[in-house]
């Protein structure tokens, strides 16, 4: 990258993405303290990420997905503050689960996807939260150990069910007249039914836990009822066990849940026919035994999405049900623990309000197209 990037006087969207650059990013792309929007994606850029992100700047945007960026995601990446969307998919970073991202108090979209994000996620302290996250994709990592339940408490913004019959789409950050944006997400696979869906433009209430082809194991924590908001769980290709948590049938607002290829045994909970809204689910090849849930969706999937399970039965299955009996199940620990437990209740409140203020603001997503395609190859609002 030219070192002449850097006598911009005070540039604010620099968009380099879709096109064939390659070499290293300009130590001095951080330093910009007028720059809210980032755009790198669809490259062949290599090398380091920028070490110095300056404290103080606006940038509200980064998306460096698709390119060869290595080694780590540099930590002054916390000193962004204003910081809604991060997209880093579709390179060879090899890091930790980034936790200390979780002081960027706007952050709404986190995508790891397809990175060497490795070892355990855990959330450090409360003020490590990512408050306001509606979207993480850390699929296709070595994530491992158990499904970090502290931070489904935490993560505040998922708790709230945004109304469905009122789409409220999140904005760019910016908007230059004679510059249209068609904003997609497309990069957390959204399928619907097996049809991969791509959004033209996304809800501002849309939320997503991507967790799935890591090496996660343990149980599915029963927590993760806490957020009452999540349209889209994957947690596919894992090594969970333990079983399906009868809780799950509270998150209402699921359209996708996929808990494909674990290790999960005992029954499907019944309680999962309340998901009214699940288009696509899929709990093939675990160890699942029991009968099939009857009733509202239930009945419209087809068994294959139940298959290699050898010890489930259903009346459409080769395998009859018998007199089958759910075992009492007790508690477990951990659900009496949530229960009695509620620091966080002042902080949801804040939260909320916060979330309301968020839709007049708006927020920025996705991935940019540009529907006006200039000669120019790089594209620079703000004075030369
Ligand atoms: C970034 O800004 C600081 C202070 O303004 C300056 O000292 C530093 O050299 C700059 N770094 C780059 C890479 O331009
Ligand atoms: C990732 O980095 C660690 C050290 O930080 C190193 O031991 C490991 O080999 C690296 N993995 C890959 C795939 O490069
Ligand atoms: C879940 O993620 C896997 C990749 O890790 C993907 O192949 C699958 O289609 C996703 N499932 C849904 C329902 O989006
Ligand atoms: C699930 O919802 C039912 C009824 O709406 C409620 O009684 C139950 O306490 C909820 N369970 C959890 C874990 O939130
Ligand atoms: C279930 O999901 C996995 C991966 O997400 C996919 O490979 C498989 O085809 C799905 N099964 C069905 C029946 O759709």
């Amino acid at each position: 990258m030219s070192p002449l990037i850097c006598i911009l006087s005070s540039p604010e969207v620099l968009d380099f993405s879709y096109n064939n650059f390659n070499g290293k990013l300009h130590p001095c792309l951080g330093n910009f303290s007028s720059l809210s929007v980032l755009l790198l994606q669809t490259n062949n850029f290599h090398g380091n990420i920028p070490k110095a992100w300056a404290m103080g700047s606006s940038l509200k945007m980064i998306d460096l997905s698709e390119n060869q960026f290595q080694g780590q995601l540099p930590r002054s990446m916390a000193n962004c503050m204003m910081l809604e969307y991060l997209h880093v998919g579709n390179n060879p970073i090899n890091d930790t689960f980034p936790f200390w991202l979780g002081t960027l108090s706007q952050l709404k979209v986190l995508v790891l996807l397809s990175n060497g994000f490795h070892g355990g996620i855990k959330s450090h302290k409360t003020n490590y939260a990512f408050p306001k996250l509606h979207i993480i994709d850390l699929s296709r990592n070595k994530s491992s150990g158990k499904l970090p339940a502290e931070y489904f408490q935490h993560w505040n913004a998922m708790k709230v069910v945004g109304a469905n019959d009122q789409l409220i789409y999140m904005e760019l950050p910016f908007a230059g007249d004679e510059w249209v944006y068609f904003v997609q997400y497309s990069t957390v696979t959204m399928t619907n039914k097996g049809i991969r869906l791509e959004y033209e433009k996304i809800q501002d209430v849309f939320m997503v836990i991507d967790f799935s082809s890591n090496r996660f194991e343990g149980e599915i924590p029963e927590v993760v009822v806490s957020l009452k908001g999540l349209h889209l769980l994957n947690l596919s290709n894992n090594a969970l066990n333990g079983h399906i948590p009868s809780s799950l049938g509270n998150l209402t607002r699921i359209e996708s849940m996929d808990l494909f290829q674990n290790k999960l045994f005992r029954e499907i909970p019944p309680q999962l026919t309340q998901l009214f809204f699940v288009a696509s689910f899929n709990v093939s090849n675990n160890r699942l035994t029991g009968p099939i849930p009857h009733g509202s969706q239930f009945d419209t999937f087809e068994n294959s999405l139940f298959g290699g399970n050898s010890g489930l039965c259903g009346s459409s299955l080769s395998k009859k049900c018998r007199d089958f009996k759910y075992p009492q199940t007790p508690p477990s620990p951990l659900e009496e623990n949530e229960s009695s437990e509620s620091p966080f209740e002042f902080g949801w409140k804040v939260v909320v309000i916060g979330y309301a203020c968020g839709f007049v603001i708006g927020a920025i997503i996705g991935q940019i197209v540009i529907a006006r395609k200039y000669d120019w190859f790089v594209k620079i609002f703000g004075k030369m």
